[in-house]
This record gives structure tokens, C-alpha cells and sequence, in this order.
């Protein structure tokens, strides 16, 4: 293991690879965030007749599609194994089996080519892709903030340095996204529900149904969605028996978007009580692609005088240019991993900070 916190000298590009959910992804960056080569392919078609991501078939996709996707991604950048200066793998949090294809492959290419191998946390990567030189009019410093609002998790964090996060909230039970895909799906929208529920919304009355919004205006910035799921599944079950009238999904749709909305907008002004000094505000994940939300976050960082960032979706979404961006921030830093890193699919990003 390489000594810590010693400047690593001008590195090369690195590869990244990304495996810890439903998307196999590889992408090679230059040090100074130019993306060479990026690939990305969702699974959502395997695991949409089971209504969510299926570990072992997610695991056996990724295995399958990772190779030629790595190979194919170093020919676009025109380079080679050893023209890398390191090999970066997802070891967590995610499931173990995806994590265990990932990290493997870049283990196994990182000895193969006798290069330096990071393990890195997805959770990580994602509060570091707003730093990507070009992503934001200017490079935000620290400390910022950062939503990430996905299906697998809801948190809010102070990014204060590379390897170092306050965790200011999490989700008591549900993820924000899990929670618009459980009530899509009780609607009768397809897998991923988030998208479709937010295009039903759009011709719904967001005062048709009182529902409620568990936590709002409670101490600190804690996340709470299953009460809320929960009021879903009543008002569908009170439903007359056999498919729901369109007109009355779109308004449970627009009743449940604006509850979420009302929850992440009251949850935002408590976290920046909590890190008064953020130099912004950065949302990340699946759920950010919702314009409502979005509107409404934009809306409360601009009262506090927040510049509100946003990546394109491609880079909110899970994607290994994340994971490539924030192993060049681990190597300026001189870190690297051991290759007995394990794979962690409990990861919290608050045990990385020393
Ligand atoms: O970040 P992501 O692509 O994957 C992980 O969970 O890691 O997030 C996917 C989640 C799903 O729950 C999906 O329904 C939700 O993000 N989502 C949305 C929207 N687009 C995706 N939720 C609400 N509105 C959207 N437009
Ligand atoms: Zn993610």
C-alpha cells in the first residue's frame, strides 16, 4: 500500500468500472477530468418483469458484458492496459455479487498489467462527480452539499475533502426512489416507476389527496418515505376493485410527487442550517432527474444564496466516470488501495473520513 497524503506525481488516465447495482459501466479519464472513452448499459430490461433488480441476475449481467465493454472503451480512448496509471473498481456499498464481478475484473487487470488498484465507494463517487472539471460554471469548493436521491439510497452529506464526509441525514426506512417505485407500481406503472409516475403526475391535481409528509420541519435532515407509501397502499386498496381510473392515478401521482417534494425542500433548508458554509448545493441520483423536485431544490438553494448543481443525468445516474473521476482524486491525494481491499455492500460514506 502506498504511503497517504504524499502528492502522486502527474498520473495518466484511469479506468473505471462500476457494478454495484442494475448498470455496468467503464470509463477512462485523463487527470484533468477529460473523459476518453465512457460506456454504460442499463439492465433495466433483465429485471423489469420482476419489478426490481434481481441480485444473482444482476451479478451474472454484469459478468457478461464487462470485458467487451472494457476492451471496446480502451480502443475509442486509443490506449491500452499499461498506458493506465490505475485500475478502479466499486467495492461498495452495493450487492456483493456485482461488487465481486467489478472489483475482480479490475483487480485482476491491475495485476496483469502491474498497476495500482483503488477500491472505491460508490457513495464516494457520486459526492465527487460535481468537482468533474467543466460540470459546473465554477469547480465548487469545500465544504458543499450533497443530495443523493436514488433508488438505493437517500442521504445528505458535507463533502468537506476528498476522503472526508459529515453525514448529515439518511432515510429512516425507504430510498426516495424505491419509494416512487413502489407507488408506481401500485398505480400500475411499469419498472422503474420514477419517470412514468412523474409523467402521470403532470395530469394530475396535487391537492387532489392528503398525504402525509413524515419528518417535515423535524430537527436535522433525517428522510422518511414508508408512511407515506403506506398512505398509497390504503388509498389504492380503497379503490373500487379492478384497474384504477387514469384520472385518479394522476392525481394520487401529482398528491405523492408533491409530498416528496414538499419532504426533500423542508430537509434541504435543514441541511443547510447544518452546513451553513456549503459553497453549494449538488443533487445526485436517479430521483434529481425529476423536474418537480428539482425546481423545488433550486428554489431553496437560491433563497440561501446557494448555487444549486445538477450533473446531466448521465453523470447523476450511476456511471463510471464517477468512479474514474474519483480515483484521480484519490491519486493526486497519493492513495491508492491494497489488492485485499474487500468488497463492502455496507459502506456508510462516513467511515471513509479518518
Ligand atoms: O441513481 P439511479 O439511476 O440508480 C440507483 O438507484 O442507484 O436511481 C434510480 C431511481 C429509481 O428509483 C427511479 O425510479 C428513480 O431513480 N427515478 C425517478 C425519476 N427518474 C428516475 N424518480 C422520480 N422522477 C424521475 N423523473
Ligand atoms: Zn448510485
Amino acid at each position: 500500500m502506498e504511503r497517504k497524503g504524499e502528492p502522486h506525481p502527474p498520473g495518466g488516465p484511469v479506468l473505471g468500472i462500476e457494478s454495484s447495482c442494475d448498470e455496468t459501466a467503464a470509463a477512462i479519464l485523463a487527470p484533468d477530468g477529460r473523459i476518453l472513452a465512457e460506456r454504460v448499459l442499463s439492465q433495466i430490461a433483465d429485471h423489469a418483469a420482476f419489478g426490481g433488480v434481481v441480485p444473482e441476475i444482476a451479478a451474472r449481467a454484469h459478468l457478461a458484458a464487462l470485458d467487451a465493454m472494457v476492451k471496446d472503451a480502451l480502443g475509442e480512448a486509443g490506449l491500452g492496459f499499461a498506458d493506465l496509471a490505475a485500475i478502479a473498481g466499486t467495492a461498495g456499498p452495493g450487492l456483493i455479487g456485482g461488487l465481486l464481478v467489478g472489483t475482480g475484473y479490475a483487480k485482476g487487470a491491475a495485476i496483469a498489467a502491474g498497476k495500482p488498484y483503488l477500491a472505491l465507494n460508490h457513495l464516494e463517487a457520486h459526492a465527487l462527480t460535481a468537482r468533474l472539471p467543466g460540470l459546473a460554471p465554477v469547480q465548487p469548493g469545500f465544504p458543499y452539499l450533497l443530495l443523493l436521491l436514488s433508488g438505493g439510497h437517500s442521504q445528505c452529506v458535507a463533502v468537506e475533502g476528498v476522503g472526508r464526509y459529515r453525514l448529515l441525514g439518511s432515510t429512516l426506512d425507504d430510498a426516495v426512489g424505491e419509494a416512487f417505485d413502489k407507488s408506481a407500481k401500485l398505480l400500475g406503472l411499469p419498472y422503474p416507476g420514477g419517470p412514468a409516475l412523474e409523467a402521470l403526475a403532470r395530469e394530475g391535481d396535487a391537492a387532489a389527496v392528503a398525504l402525509p409528509r413524515p419528518l417535515l420541519h423535524r430537527e436535522g435532515c433525517d428522510f422518511s418515505f414508508s408512511g407515506l407509501k403506506t398512505a398509497v397502499v390504503q388509498l389504492v386498496a380503497a379503490e373500487p376493485p379492478g384497474p384504477l381510473a387514469r384520472a385518479r392515478a394522476a392525481d394520487i401521482a401529482a398528491s405523492f410527487q408533491a409530498a416528496v417534494t414538499d419532504i426533500l425542500g423542508d430537509r434541504l433548508v435543514h441541511a443547510l442550517a447544518l452546513c451553513p458554509d456549503a459553497s453549494a448545493v449538488i443533487i445526485a441520483g436517479g430521483v434529481a432527474a425529476n423536474s418537480a423536485i428539482r425546481a423545488r431544490l433550486a428554489e431553496v438553494a437560491a433563497k440561501a444564496s446557494k448555487p444549486l448543481i445538477a450533473p446531466p443525468l448521465r453523470l447523476c445516474t450511476d456511471n463510471a466516470v464517477m468512479v474514474a473521476w474519483a480515483a484521480q482524486e484519490r491519486l493526486r491525494a497519493g492513495q491508492v488501495s491494497g489488492l485485499d481491499a474487500p468488497c463492502k455492500p455496507r459502506w456508510p460514506l462516513d467511515q471513509l473520513t479518518p
